[in-house]
């Protein structure tokens, strides 16, 4: 497991960064953390570093926002309003699963057991004096050792 501390906002952006340039099409991405905590922060970090040209927004209303800058395609998908897992299911977030997209996925604890493996976890913690832990793993766990090396 990969740990970094980010003390500012740009600083986790900047994580995101340096990993989104490492990923690959198709790869799953699950950013965990509380309400606030920076998991869209990273994403908008993510994208840029993976070659969207776009501005990342969150995905809280829309649910999934998709992205597409020459052949580097994401999906960001934020499940956290949905009443009940089957009901992102039913939005056909799984018929991503498999294709050419990135795919990131905040609140991914909303969509129970359907999450498909392998992904990376980026779990993010905060401080009181704002700075945020941000933890990488992976399922399965060993699948992480390639990307570590994003973060010094
Ligand atoms: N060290 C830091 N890293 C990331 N964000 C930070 C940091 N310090 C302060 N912030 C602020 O915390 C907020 C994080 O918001 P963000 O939308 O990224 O969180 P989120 O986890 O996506 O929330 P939500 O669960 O509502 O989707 C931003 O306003 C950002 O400026
Ligand atoms: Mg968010």
């Amino acid at each position: 497991m990969r740990t970094l501390l980010c003390p500012t906002p740009e600083t986790t952006r900047a994580a995101g960064r340096s990993l989104g340039a490492r990923l690959q099409p198709g790869m799953v991405i699950l950013l965990h953390g509380d309400l606030g905590a920076g998991k869209t922060t990273f994403a908008q970090g993510l994208a840029e570093g993976y070659g969207i040209g776009d501005r990342v927004t969150s995905p809280s209303f829309a649910l999934i926002n998709e992205y597409r800058t020459g052949d580097r395609h994401m999906v960001h998908f934020d499940p956290y309003r949905l009443e009940y897992a089957a009901a992102m299911h039913d939005i056909g977030w799984l018929d991503y699963v498999g294709g050419d997209a990135l795919m990131v996925i905040e609140w991914p604890e909303r969509l129970g057991d359907s999450v498909p493996i392998p992904y990376l976890r980026v779990r993010i913690t905060a401080s009181d004096d704002g700075t945020r832990s941000l933890e990488l793993t992976s399922d399965p766990p060993d699948f992480v050792r390639t990307y570590e090396e994003a973060w010094p």
